[in-house]
């Protein structure tokens, strides 16, 4: 099989042993008719080959729109992108939609949360797949075609020959999803970006649409970027985590370290909300009061400080940078941290005036049985 070299090792600059992506300090703003959103807002984090991070945050926290800006794939006008992103050493944050090209599909692809829009309903499965392997990989037609069916069955489609003459619609959610994921895994992507893969599925496939996307992402030793407002979701399934709100990573660490050891009170409201099953009859969920802030004109302090149950008038002053906590690669950005002794003066403060710096009421905890009696 002959391969011309669009992109990878061989192409001029690209650094093989340098950290697989490296975002820094990535910013992307919207202009609109009544200002600027700032939908990232200064976010860096490193990805190495065979990891996979998880991105967790409330819905408008600007998940999706880092996803596109790390891959470029912003809308083209009224956009501000600036910062870096570091692929295997160069720098792809200037590149045209040229250059870009040789990079979606056989270095970085996505698969997105709906199937039903990044299929297309009027092209056979077969074709949708061969496509790819043509422009990328310059596969000949039978090698294509043989291609497309080993990834039809790997993904776990039954029959697959049968499936790669059929449109999308003759297909269940769950198999159109994972064809979606077979198109992007085609050209053996070092990066796979999964943005909310499974809510416009139902409950009993999601599970398997991310366990399938965990096998991929260990089998071929590719990097993952998991986007998802659950952090259940990503709880067993990634190396590390960011939590971000209102534009900005407010937590990010090693899974295991997370949940020993919230820190960010953002990311101990979203934990709080996952419902468990060893609580399921006792414990009130709590779900996050209040709405997360117009990204136009943000907050001058904490942008979470509205909604904090500990919030001080420091945190309505100063916006906090992002601190290193004791575990190793954990950051967090907050002045009175969960499980710290000013959190607790902090809590306490604000349950005895009744509420918060902010004004918000705050109340002490109580806990509900599943039949509603106190
Ligand atoms: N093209 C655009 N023009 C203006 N604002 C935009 C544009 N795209 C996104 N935004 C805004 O940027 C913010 C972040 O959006 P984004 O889609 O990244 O959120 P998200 O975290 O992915 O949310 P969800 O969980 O609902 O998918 C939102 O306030 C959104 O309204
Ligand atoms: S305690 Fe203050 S700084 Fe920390 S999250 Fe709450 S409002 Fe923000
Ligand atoms: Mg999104």
């Amino acid at each position: 099989m002959s391969r011309k070299v669009v992109s990878g090792p061989d192409a001029p600059g690209r650094d093989p042993n340098a950290p697989l992506l490296r975002v820094v300090d990535i910013k992307t703003h919207f202009k609109t008719e009544r200002g600027t959103v700032r939908a990232v807002d200064g976010v860096s984090f490193q990805l190495d080959r065979g990891r996979t991070i998880g991105i967790v945050g409330e819905s408008g926290s600007g998940k999706s729109v880092l996803s596109r800006s790390v891959m470029g794939l912003l809308p083209g006008r009224n956009v501000i992108r600036e910062g870096h992103v570091v692929y295997e050493g160069i720098d792809i944050v200037g590149f045209d939609s040229h250059q870009m090209r040789n990079i979606w599909g056989s270095e970085m692809s996505m698969v997105f949360q709906d199937p039903m829009t990044s299929l297309n309903p009027v092209k056979k499965i077969g074709r949708q797949i061969t496509e790819s392997l043509h422009e990328h990989l310059q596969m000949d037609k039978q090698e294509a075609n043989d291609t497309a069916l080993a990834l039809l069955s790997s993904v776990g489609i039954p029959e697959p020959a049968a499936r790669l003459e059929e449109y999308p619609h003759q297909l269940s959610g769950g198999m159109r999803q994972r064809v979606v994921i077979a198109i992007a895994l085609a050209c053996g992507p070092k990066i796979l970006f999964a943005d909310e893969p499974t809510t416009a599925l139902d409950v009993t496939v999601q599970a398997q649409i991310l366990n399938l996307l965990q096998q991929q992402q260990h089998e071929r030793h590719m990097a993952m970027i998991l986007v998802t407002h659950d952090l259940g979701v990503v709880a067993g399934r990634s190396h590390e985590i960011a939590v971000m709100y209102a534009g900005k990573i407010v937590e990010h660490a090693p899974t295991n370290s997370l949940f020993a050891n919230v820190r960010m009170p953002y990311t101990e409201a979203l934990l709080n909300s996952i419902p468990r099953l060893e609580y399921m009859s006792h414990t009130r969920l709590d779900i996050i009061g209040g709405r997360p802030p117009d990204l136009i004109r943000p907050p001058r302090g904490c942008s979470f400080a509205p909604r904090c149950r500990y919030a001080q008038p420091r945190c309505i002053e100063e916006e906090p940078p992002l601190m290193e906590g004791d575990q190793p690669g954990h950051t967090y950005r907050c002045w009175y941290p969960v499980g710290s002794p000013e959190n607790l003066e902090a809590y306490q403060r604000n349950i005895v005036a009744g509420r918060t710096a902010t004004g918000a009421p705050v109340e002490a905890p109580v806990t509900i049985d599943a039949g509603g009696r106190f």
